[in-house]
């Protein structure tokens, strides 16, 4: 037997004794070791729903996790009992005109973990498909590996947006999306960082990870300081990881001309007032990201050499008796906490 946290209804969760899972031919068992608290997982116990995606009956959530293999199935051959990996959440079909083309983030028929109605991993054991588990180097902690996730987000935004060497980025929202952006642009060579937020702890970690300049939206006029630290030119890339209205609205105001804006954030609106002449005056463009594709082994290895460092991102630790106690905590500190983890 195994131990699972499962979400039993509107802000209530237990643990709760489940049969050991037996891995298939080409899965492998892994021993979870951390699995990170995200915005999503929050929001599903929090609403029970997000868009179409409803949680029905009772639900383990967690999708952010890393452990180490306790055993293998009959066909696996590049892992072994022992190894250390951290899991891709989206298992693909691998058959779809996405899948084929290499955007397997767009198949419509993934099993995402703690996307109903599929199951997350806020548990001991969790059987995965060998080719979605991505083995960490020796210098890169569990704990480490289970912040890969929201990681690849930064990185597929950085990607989306093009960012490069020398290049003036814009990140409004300084949450865990927004901070690992904001590390992923640097690693591809970003020189100038501003990020954006109204939270003054927020802040203060961007500025130590990273930021060149902090902005606080709640004391000062954002398109009045990103004007003033351009000297009116804008910023070559604006990314949005707030997911409110009014950072949207903002992103043509602030990008330069023929600049990149990059959504990432979701908001809850699904139809937003956005000045449009202003993007057409400035021929610039508009990109989004829905997860990543292709970006674990790269972001680990970033990880690895040092070039991104993620630790800092982790600001509260509970042990996995504690999960209730854990997302209480989240939900009543959004001003203190930037990302959670659950020791299993
Ligand atoms: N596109 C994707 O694939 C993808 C993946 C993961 C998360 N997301 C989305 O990204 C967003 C960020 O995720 P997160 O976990 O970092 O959430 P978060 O809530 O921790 O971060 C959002 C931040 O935006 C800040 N903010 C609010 N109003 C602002 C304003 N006017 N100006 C500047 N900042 C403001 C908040 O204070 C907060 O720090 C969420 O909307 C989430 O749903 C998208
Ligand atoms: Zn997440
Ligand atoms: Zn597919």
């Amino acid at each position: 037997m195994q131990k699972a946290a499962f979400m039993t209804g509107i802000n209530n969760i237990e643990l709760r004794e489940i049969n050991m899972p037996k891995p298939g031919d080409n899965e492998v068992l892994v021993k979870l070791e951390y699995v990170g608290i995200c915005g999503s997982d929050v929001h599903y116990l929090e609403h029970g729903k997000i868009g179409d995606f409803v949680v029905n009956g009772d639900f383990i959530l967690g999708h952010e996790c890393a452990g180490t293999i306790a055993e293998v199935g009959a066909n696996v051959k590049t892992l072994k009992k022992g190894d250390r990996v951290a899991l891709e959440p989206g298992i693909t079909c691998g058959q779809c005109y996405f899948c084929k083309s290499g955007l397997y983030n767009l198949c419509a028929d993934v099993e995402f973990l703690a996307t109903p109605p599929y199951h997350g991993c806020l548990q001991n054991y969790i059987a995965f498909p060998e080719n979605m588990c991505f083995k960490l180097p020796e210098n890169v902690t569990t704990k480490e590996g289970a912040l890969v996730e929201p990681l690849s987000v930064g990185i597929h935004a950085a990607r989306q947006g093009n960012v490069s060497l020398g290049d003036r980025v814009v990140i409004l929202g300084a949450g865990c999306i927004g901070l690992v952006t904001m590390l992923a642009c640097k690693a591809f060579g970003a020189t100038d960082l501003i990020v954006v937020d109204v939270i003054p702890k927020r802040l203060e970690l961007a500025k130590e990870i990273g930021a060149t300049h902090v902005i606080n939206a709640a004391e000062c006029d954002v398109l009045k300081e990103i004007d003033a630290i351009t000297d009116g030119m804008g910023c070559d890339i604006v990314i949005e990881t707030a997911g409110t209205k009014i950072t949207y609205s903002q992103t043509s105001y602030i990008v330069r001309r023929g600049g990149t804006i990059v959504l990432v954030g979701l908001a809850p609106q699904d139809i937003i007032e956005f000045n449009f002449a202003k993007l057409m005056n400035k021929e610039a463009q508009i990109k989004t990201v829905f997860r990543y594709r292709n970006i674990y082994p790269q972001a680990i290895n970033a990880i690895a050499e040092g070039i991104i460092d993620v630790k800092p991102i982790v600001t509260h630790e509970f042990d996995f008796e504690d999960t209730a106690k854990a997302f209480d905590f989240v939900i009543h500190h959004k001003n203190d906490v930037v990302k959670a983890v659950i020791k299993i």
